[in-house]
Parts: structure tokens; C-alpha cells; sequence
């Protein structure tokens, strides 16, 4: 179905609950840094999300548990002064909000203030109501995200797909309606199979975004360096390459090699 496009001068929370209700699904990515984040909003990705991901792309780390809530806060900011139009939403990461309210209302509040990010995200279903009430509470918009949540992954054991049984799809079921009843602007579904995501993208009124959840949610994100093929041992069956990134860098930064030590490079033209 193709649905007329509305423009967007800049994208809101109230904007994603617009194309949503006429039908535009919505496209998400990450940016950890200004020079990505310049790239990916200039392309009109209405969501950018500064996810904790940060953590395994940009610093090498096995899982998503060891990036600091400062170290978020930089990444946070170098994207903000990027962007002109996308709705930049900053993972809140894990040890930031889990253990009461009050520490995961400060941890929203130091983000939203010290990083200029335009809302926040946690993992997680009932276990963290009352943190991201207290959130909401202070006018910080929040995002939900369910499914095969990373910071979790110690308890899962694995990165497979999740809710296959009755018994956890029944779970995210309920945390979803939770998350709109509690007040949440959008939901994240990881991992979990479509037809489960597209029951619950139909039973709330806010956006369902996917990622490894099929079509029938209201849309998409990706990280990116996984869509530009940077990454190279990461790929799930629901990751879509765009391009080699790697491989195109690998072999211009090998002729720039070559160049130096033929001294071809710098030229005369080149030089001063
Ligand atoms: O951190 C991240 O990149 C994420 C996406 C995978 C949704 O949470």
C-alpha cells in the first residue's frame, strides 16, 4: 500500500503517533557519533537512536552491560549537534535505572539535560513500571523495548528469537499494553516472530517498532554500521545489507597506503 507522505520539519513524539494512525511506517537507525548522525539525518530517518549498541560497535564489547552512563551521555551529544530533523531518542544503559525509581529518573534527567537527547529508552516490562512512571512523571518522553532485550542477555543465555512460547509471548502481551497505559510514546519489539509483533502492534495505539519482528509492525530500525556492512561477523537473518562499507573503506585506505610508499601521494598539487 503506498500512503502520502507527510513532511516532517522535524520529527516529534507526536509525529510518530501520526504517521502511525495514517499509515506511514517509520524508519529508525543509530548513530553513535556526529559524523554518522550528520549522514543519517540528512537521509530522513525520522528516528535516531543512540542505543547502548554503542557498546559492542563502537567500543568492541562482547554485550551492551559495559557502556557508563557518561559514555552514553558523550555519544548522546556528539549526535545531538548533528541532527536537524530526526527525533534522537538515548538509551538509558543498563545498571542506570534498574535497581529503584528515583535513580532512573535521575539517570533520564542527567541525559535530557547534559546530552540534549529528545527522549529515553529502557528494556524491560512490570519489573520497571514504576521507574518509567517516575520518568514520565518529570515530562521526559520514553520509549519501551521488549522482546530479546540485550541487557538481559546473561538471563537469556542466548540471542535467540524469544516469546515462541505461550507462556512469554502472554507476558509481552500484557507489558505492551502496560507500556501504553503507563504512558510510553513507541515500543521497540526485538526478536520475536511476526505475527506475534503485528498482534501486538495492533492491539496499542502508539508506534511498534521492529527489529527482527517482520512487517507488520509500524516500522523499522537497524544499527547502522550493520546496514552499511562495517560490522562483518554479525548476520541475523533479518539484517539487510546495503553496501559493503568494509570492504570499500578496506580498499581505499589500501591504495592510500600504497600511495604513501610509492611517494605518488601528496602530488604536487597537493602540497604548499
Ligand atoms: O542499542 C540498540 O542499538 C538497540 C536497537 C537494537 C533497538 O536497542
Amino acid at each position: 500500500m503506498s500512503v502520502a507522505k507527510k513532511e516532517y520539519k522535524r520529527v516529534t513524539v507526536k509525529s510518530l503517533i501520526e504517521m502511525k494512525k495514517n499509515g506511514e511506517k517509520i524508519s529508525m537507525l543509530t548513530a553513535y557519533d556526529y559524523s554518522m548522525a550528520k549522514i543519517v539525518d540528512a537521509a530522513n530517518v525520522d528516528v535516531i537512536l543512540v542505543g547502548d549498541s554503542a557498546s559492542n560497535v563502537m567500543a568492541g564489547h562482547e554485550t551492551t552491560l559495559p557502556i557508563t552512563l557518561d559514555q552514553m551521555i558523550y555519544h548522546a551529544s556528539s549526535v545531538i549537534r548533528a541532527v536537524n530533523r530526526a527525533l534522537v531518542v538515548v538509551d538509558i544503559p543498563f545498571g542506570s535505572y534498574q535497581s529503584d525509581p528515583k535513580e532512573a529518573l535521575r539517570s533520564a534527567i542527567r541525559i535530557m539535560k547534559e546530552s540534549g537527547g529528545h527522549a529515553v529508552k529502557v528494556e524491560g516490562g512490570i519489573e520497571i513500571k514504576e521507574s518509567i512512571k517516575r520518568i514520565l512523571n518529570a515530562g521526559i518522553p520514553v520509549m519501551g523495548h521488549l522482546g530479546l532485550t540485550p541487557q538481559s542477555i546473561y538471563k537469556f543465555g542466548t540471542y535467540t528469537v524469544r516469546a515462541k512460547e505461550e507462556e512469554e509471548a502472554k507476558k509481552l502481551k500484557e507489558d505492551a499494553l502496560m507500556l501504553e497505559k503507563a504512558g510510553c510514546f513507541a515500543i521497540v519489539l526485538e526478536k520475536i516472530p511476526a505475527e506475534l509483533a503485528k498482534e501486538v502492534a495492533e492491539s496499542v495505539n502508539i508506534p511498534v517498532i521492529g527489529i527482527g519482528a517482520g512487517n507488520g509492525v509500524d516500522g523499522q530500525v537497524l544499527v547502522v554500521h550493520d546496514l552499511v556492512g562495517l560490522t562483518q561477523e554479525f548476520n541475523p537473518r533479518f539484517l539487510r545489507r546495503y553496501m559493503n562499507l568494509f570492504e570499500e573503506m578496506g580498499k581505499a585506505i589500501s591504495n592510500y597506503v600504497a600511495d604513501v610508499k610509492s611517494r605518488d601521494f601528496p602530488s604536487n598539487e597537493e602540497q604548499y
